[in-house]
């Protein structure tokens, strides 16, 4: 299978490590040979039709900063012209979220969808934005849209609603969708107020410099807007959720939920008729009680009760994990596409 790598930052590279340790077992278990066939960066891009050597690709990034310096020459194309001429069976669009304008993922995303190239984006913006149309443009198309790592990092929290809850109808869910804020709640709940809780959620590398994405709640909302269409079938878009982030949660707030044997957790919730990303309390014993990075949903469905999965969140080989379970279903129907071909004709 050849594939196209849009942005190669932490998702990326670590997609191209997984790739590395895997070769043998993906050709045993799954019958895939993938081959990264171009990688772009923000300095350009590194093209082989044979396949990218991804031990030189990780050097090249790591020592010269950009992808493009694999050669010697440095290719001008622009990753547009690339999706559109490259031979390729997917594209996997790995550039910065976007809240605003979902760009350039949209773009990246459509050209490929247009020009016959099945997509995995683990990048929310698009399809925060623009999940309806996105799909229905993928359908027109024949082709796959793939986005299990957008929500729950390598947990699969979307497939598991959609796959093992089918038959079933999932009337509402609630969860902890951003592992950083709830990072921040729990070492507040620890003691610590918000501002230092958030210096040490940059220490270690959980927060962003302007972490707003994260603590206003933008992050949990385009998640639960990717949840609401793709598990209840709502055409809804991050606008369609009612948002507010943790930074006004104070001590005393906890010390109070503390009391009363319970937390203040930053939920996402969705129901028939409403979309709320909110600082809300959570009884310690609910199982969606979770601490640190560690991100947790529960499904209330109408035959089976209540379920609950929890994983973590985010995390560049977590995420790269999700990327490779989206590769192995395209290679699937793809391969059950072949089948019905052979029949037909
Ligand atoms: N990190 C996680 O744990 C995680 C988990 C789930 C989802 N995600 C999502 O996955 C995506 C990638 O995350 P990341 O952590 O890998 O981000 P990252 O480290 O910032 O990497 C982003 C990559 O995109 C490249 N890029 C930016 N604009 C580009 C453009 N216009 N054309 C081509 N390449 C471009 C950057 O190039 P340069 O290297 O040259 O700057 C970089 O290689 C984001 O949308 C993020 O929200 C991340």
């Amino acid at each position: 299978m050849r594939l196209i790598l849009i942005g190669f930052g932490v998702v990326g590279q670590s997609f191209a490590k997984l790739l590395l340790s895997r070769t043998a077992d993906l050709y045993n278990l799954y019958g895939i040979k993938p081959r990264v066939v171009a990688c772009i960066d923000n300095g350009g891009s590194a093209l082989s039709p044979q396949g990218l050597d991804l031990n030189r690709l990780l050097d090249v990034k790591r020592t010269k900063g950009t992808v493009a310096s694999y050669q010697a020459r440095k290719d001008k194309f622009d990753s547009i012209h690339i999706i559109e001429n490259v031979g390729a069976e997917v594209l996997i669009e790995l550039t910065p979220t976007n809240l605003k304008d979902g760009e350039p993922g949209i773009l990246h995303i459509t050209t490929a969808m247009k020009c016959g190239k099945n997509v995995i984006t683990v990048n929310k913006g698009p399809l925060a934005l623009a999940f309806p149309s996105l799909i229905e443009l993928a359908r027109f198309n024949n082709v796959n849209l793939r986005f299990s790592g957008t929500v729950g990092g390598g947990t699969s929290i979307l497939e598991f609603a959609k796959r093992c809850l089918r038959g079933d109808r999932i009337v509402s869910f609630r969860g902890i969708l951003n592992g950083t804020t709830n990072y921040i709640l729990t070492k507040m709940e620890d003691g610590l107020n918000f501002q230092d809780a958030l210096i040490d959620a940059k220490n270690k590398g959980y927060a962003e410099k302007s972490p707003s994405l994260d603590v206003d709640g933008f992050d949990a909302a385009a998640k639960l807007a990717i949840m609401a269409n793709w598990i209840m079938g709502m055409k809804v878009t991050i606008k369609d959720v009612n948002r507010s982030g943790i930074s006004k949660v104070k001590l005393s707030d906890m010390q109070l939920a503390q009391k009363e044997g319970k937390a203040i957790k930053l939920i996402a919730k969705c129901n028939k008729n409403s979309l709320d990303v909110k600082p809300t309390y959570v009884s310690k014993i609910d199982p969606i009680c979770v601490n640190g990075t560690l991100n947790a949903v529960t499904f209330t469905s109408e035959h089976s009760g209540q379920q609950t999965i929890i994983g973590r969140g985010a995390g560049g080989i977590e995420t790269a994990s999700a990327i490779l379970r989206d590769l192995i279903e395209i290679k699937d129907t793809l391969t059950e596409k072949q089948t019905i071909r052979s029949l037909i004709f």
